[in-house]
């Protein structure tokens, strides 16, 4: 196993899922933890991630100098590089050249951490995110790769198995920089590559024990994949201690309430109360147009009725949430600042402080098609697992501009067809998400011998591997306009359908 120390770079989470992706177990720590845990941890090998901190001012973070004397591999990607490099006596310092984004590294010489992976006389992209750079190499340490912002791009002292390199080797920016984690994991470090999700279960079903003893645990399903993994997971762990709460937002698709309610209940025999609260929810939206007051209001109200429900059921000390990594950092900020919310996902924030409960999140780490491979681990039907992330708002925030009841029945007639077409036409497992928007704008049209002055329906469909970044699914032209020949036709209320082309950035994947 791995240890990942942290120095709080945005993507640390990706360097545990690279590693992950490779077959091998590791665990993310700060960089501050005792020395006495690695110890005992006894990891096959350290990787230090990037961080936002500048190593050339006082008192910043450090890794423990022993993780350098454990006498397994050190990578250090980054700023790791960097603390690595000034903490066995080389030198960093502050550039007023700062490297953001592609860059280009061309490499020099072999050594283990390339050993068949990049060859001598390559040029790979990478993705740089640096304000210093190191000017001095510590002893045992030379130069494998360059890039023309950092000509210490990748370090390397086989003797005792310590790399670094500069640019981010985690990120998808830098293509062939998985290779390298795996290479450095499975071959240097020695570790086997047999982890599989299924150990991930059964480690995730041991700490969910150990967190939450003999107390009584809520979980709120929203009819999504996260949710339902979440709380299939703990009830594998703690059996009927659970108990799971659906509040029927009266926002959901045509007939997924009802899916939910079979497979929790009926399915898997887990205690499930069903809260049919639509026309709760549709009053508190009344004539609201802005999308952050109506994620507020949802989620204000989605809190209220858990709560009231929670209190019937009583005497529970935890609450259960399928809070997913990138639900943690939804914007990955290279730049180390703050990440700025663009919308506000957290939508039950604050539940659990109001409630006093304590919180299980078991996929805090995961990423959402790492969720899907532990669904299907835990023998949630592939329909259920493949299903496109749907947001917590859900059809409110698709219907741009005021919501009611006709126009919900508008677009999940809509919906329902578009999505018809891509299942029929095999593409549903290619996109990664897939819906269609009610515009707050009438179009004319023509139909049969008269005019029509109606609604205009936008189809969005997207590709993307984390819902960070996305780009619009290249449909052909025949299969969009049969689309938009059928809902019009079938559709009473939409006279006219326009497809969206707009990546992720910088359009957002809904529209509201
Ligand atoms: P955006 O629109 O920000 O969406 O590109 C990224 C992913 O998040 C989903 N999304 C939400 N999920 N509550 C949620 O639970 C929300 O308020 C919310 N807004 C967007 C969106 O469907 C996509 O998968």
């Amino acid at each position: 196993r791995i240890l990942i120390l942290d120095f709080g770079s945005q993507v640390t989470q990706l360097i545990a899922r690279r590693v992950r992706e490779s077959g091998v177990y590791s665990e993310i720590k700060p960089f501050s933890v005792d020395p006495d845990w690695i110890r005992e941890f006894a990891p096959a090998g350290v990787i230090l991630s990037g961080g936002p901190a500048s190593v050339t001012e006082a008192a910043t973070p450090r890794a423990p100098d022993m993780v350098f004397s454990l006498g397994v591999p050190v990578f250090g990607i980054c700023y790791g590089e960097q603390t690595m490099v000034a903490q066995l006596g080389g030198r960093v310092e502050a550039d007023d050249h700062r490297e953001f984004g592609r860059a280009y590294v061309d490499v020099k010489e072999s050594c283990g951490l390339f050993d068949g992976v990049w060859t001598p006389g390559e040029r790979h992209q990478v993705w740089m995110s640096h304000g210093d750079r190191v000017t001095a190499l510590p002893d045992g340490f030379r130069v494998v790769g360059v890039s023309d912002g950092a000509p210490f791009a990748a370090i390397a002292d086989d003797a005792r198995r310590f790399y670094a390199v500069q640019f981010h080797p985690e990120v998808m920016h830098t293509p062939d920089g998985a290779k390298l984690i795996g290479h450095f994991v499975r071959d240097i470090c020695g570790c086997p590559g047999d982890w599989t999700m299924a150990a991930f279960r059964e480690g995730a079903i041991q700490r969910i024990r150990e967190q939450v003893g003999a107390e009584r645990v809520i979980c709120g399903l929203s009819g999504g994949v996260d949710s339902a993994v979440a709380a299939k997971l703990i009830h594998e762990a703690i059996g009927d201690q659970l108990t799971c709460v659906f509040v029927d937002t009266g926002l959901l698709r045509s007939g997924e309430a009802a899916q939910v309610v079979e497979l929790f209940r009926d399915s898997f025999n887990i205690p499930l109360v069903h809260v049919e609260a639509g026309p709760l929810f549709l009053d508190k939206l009344a004539g609201v147009e802005d999308p952050e007051r109506k994620r507020k209001i949802i989620g204000g109200t989605f809190i209220d009725v858990f709560e009231a429900e929670a209190k019937k059921i009583g005497g529970a000390a935890f609450l259960a949430q399928g809070t997913l990594y990138p639900d943690v950092i939804e914007s990955v900020s290279f730049t180390g600042g703050p990440s700025v919310t663009i919308k506000s996902h957290h939508n039950v924030g604050g539940l659990p402080e109001r409630m006093n409960m304590k919180l299980v999140e078991p996929l805090r780490e995961l990423f959402k098609d790492e969720v899907r491979d532990l669904g299907r681990e835990l023998g949630l039907p592939d329909g259920f697992v493949g299903r496109h992330p749907f947001p917590g708002p859900g059809l409110a925030i698709r219907v741009l501009g005021a919501v009611a009841e006709d126009r919900l029945a508008v677009l999940r007639k809509a919906d329902r067809i578009y999505l018809e077409e891509i299942r029929k036409a095999g593409l549903y497992d290619a996109i990664w998400q897939a819906f269609a928007v009610l515009l707050p704008v009438r179009s004319v049209g023509v139909m049969g011998d008269g005019r029509t002055y109606d609604n205009v329906c936008a189809l969005r469909a997207v590709t993307s591997t984390d819902g960070m970044t996305a780009d619009s699914y290249p449909f052909d032209h025949g299969f969009l306009s049969h689309v938009a020949h059928r809902i019009i036709n079938e559709v009473k209320g939409i006279n006219r359908v326009t497809y969206d082309v707009t990546s992720k950035p910088p359009g957002t994947i809904e529209w509201e």
